[in-house]
């Protein structure tokens, strides 16, 4: 090798490695609400040093293609970050994961076909890389497409469940596993189109049987296995630094995925087999509610805060619909001068991010120590005069402690239905995410107080000032 190519791997690595320490530092940096928005920059400066080095490192094609493909990504980028509203940012996430593993699937299909052409030898830890990456990289784009589904209403969030299920995946899987054999002994086109027809099959088959409520598990899984698809195609193109980013997709997806699985009181195989709590052939019920409720107005609301000593707020996805963070802190204010103890029950899987509700009360600067985990918070609930329920349901629902046959049964919830009196905001009688009734509804202790949760609040904060 001349010194000239051996200059030019040098400085290509040498960038790999500051990427790379980027990427970490960055990581990092992530955990934290304070310093979240540095992490960010530092792992997008990370991501254009490990493209300009690769680009450059590398004659990989002409610079007209290398060019167009930025630009027209770059372009799609920007406008789906800015056009998406905060309420469909995981949706946004989970397509990302979806195209993350097409990327890297595609990339190793392409190597492939590039190898059996040529009519190389492929030696066995390459076919089987790149077989990792084709059938990794399907199911993460089909099962990330299914999320986006769940998410967006498309699909149906109910578990949705087919009879002999886990029978047909054994066998999509055994088929896999033949493909995959296949085409390390004897190298061919079809084995791999049938290994990567059922990888795409398989995506959709494990995450349509998974209920709405375990969806944050399943976005955090797919998001790593986005991650192992390219840390395979690495290997399968010799690149550390996409063996490196790849694996801190994969390492961190994966924390995340055990985060969740604890956040629901799950167990990972609970989850991929999908339909929790559902018997096969049954759905979740979500049927038409016929039970009485009773219902108050925004002055009675007002009453009951204003002459309350004790107030907890428990947001949830509906806050983040009706963008009433800003006025559930005037509330909070108005209700804190009056002397009443006021803070925030925080669930973890509340919203549809991880963190969602933490990040929707801090930009209406919500001081930080009001906020309460589940577990600081539940024990207090028993003491509390008024739980106020803005927009959230699921993590409400008290069927979760009791009833085995519910799609949420086992996930902690907040003792919400402990406190003395609960005022439940929200629009009508719908059903939260996991398709199942709140029994929280119907307690004697509950006032609903129907309505879009901003106007909800503004008008009992104006009668609150009048009292
Ligand atoms: P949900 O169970 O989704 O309930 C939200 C409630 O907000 C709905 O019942 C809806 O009732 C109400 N709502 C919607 N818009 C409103 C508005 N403008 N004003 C007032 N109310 C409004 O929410 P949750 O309790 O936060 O639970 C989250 C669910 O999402 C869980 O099942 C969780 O597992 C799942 N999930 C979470 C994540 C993460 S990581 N957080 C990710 C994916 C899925 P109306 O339509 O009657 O108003």
């Amino acid at each position: 090798m001349s010194t000239d190519a051996l200059f030019h791997i040098n400085i290509t690595n040498a960038a790999y490695i500051f990427a790379a320490i980027l990427f970490i530092v960055g990581l990092k940096q992530l955990g934290s609400p304070a310093t979240a928005r540095r992490g960010n920059r530092m792992s997008s400066l990370a991501m254009l040093v490990a493209v300009l080095a690769t680009v450059v490192g590398n004659e990989i094609m002409s610079w007209e293609w290398i060019l167009g493909g930025i630009i027209v990504g770059s372009a799609i980028g920007v406008y789906s970050a800015r056009k998406v509203e905060m309420t469909s940012m995981p949706q946004l996430v989970a397509i990302f994961n979806g195209f993350g593993g097409a990327a890297s699937a595609v990339i190793a299909a392409g190597e492939l076909i590039r190898l059996i052409n040529e009519g190389a030898v492929i030696a066995e830890d390459v076919s089987i890389t790149i077989m990792a990456s084709v059938i990794v990289g399907g199911v993460t784009l089909t099962g990330s497409f299914i999320a986006y589904g769940k998410l967006q209403g498309l699909v149906p969030t109910r578990p949705l469940l087919m009879p002999i299920r886990n029978v047909i995946n054994v066998a999509l899987l055994i088929g896999m596993i033949a493909s995959t054999v296949w085409l390390v002994i004897d190298p061919s086109i079809t084995a791999f189109l049938i290994a990567g027809g059922i990888a795409l099959a398989l995506g959709i088959l494990v995450v349509i049987p998974i209920g709405g409520a375990d969806m944050p598990v399943v976005i955090a899984l797919l998001n790593s296995y986005s991650g192992i698809a390219g840390a395979a195609t690495g290997f399968v193109l010799g690149n550390n630094m996409l063996i490196i980013a790849g694996s801190l997709v994969g390492a961190s997806g994966l924390i995340l995925t055990r985060i969740m699985t604890k956040a629901m009181n799950r167990s990972l195989m609970n989850v991929m087999l999908g339909g929790f709590g559902v018997e096969d052939g049954a759905s979740a019920s979500g049927d038409e509610e016929t039970r009485p409720v009773t219902s108050i107005q925004p002055e009675d609301a007002a009453t009951m805060l204003a002459y309350a000593q004790s107030v907890i707020f428990v947001p949830g996805y509906g806050l983040a619909v009706a963008q009433a963070q800003h006025q559930v802190r005037e509330l909070a204010d108005l209700l804190k001068q009056k002397g009443i103890s006021v803070r925030y029950a925080i669930h973890p899987v509340a919203g549809r991010m991880p963190g969602h509700m933490n990040v929707l009360l801090a930009e209406a600067n919500v001081p930080y120590d009001e906020l309460k985990d589940l577990d600081e918070i539940n024990g207090e609930f028993q003491r509390t005069d008024v739980a106020v329920v803005i927009g959230a349901n699921d993590v409400t629902n008290p069927s979760a402690r009791t009833d085995t046959s519910s799609p949420i049964y086992g996930m902690p919830i907040l003792n919400v239905d402990q406190a003395q009196s609960v005022i439940m905001m929200k629009r009508g009688m719908s059903a939260g995410f996991a398709g199942v009734q709140n029994e929280l509804f119907f307690l004697d202790k509950t006032q609903m107080l129907f309505g879009d949760a901003k106007d909800s609040v503004e008008k009992i904060t104006k009668e609150v000032k009048d009292l």
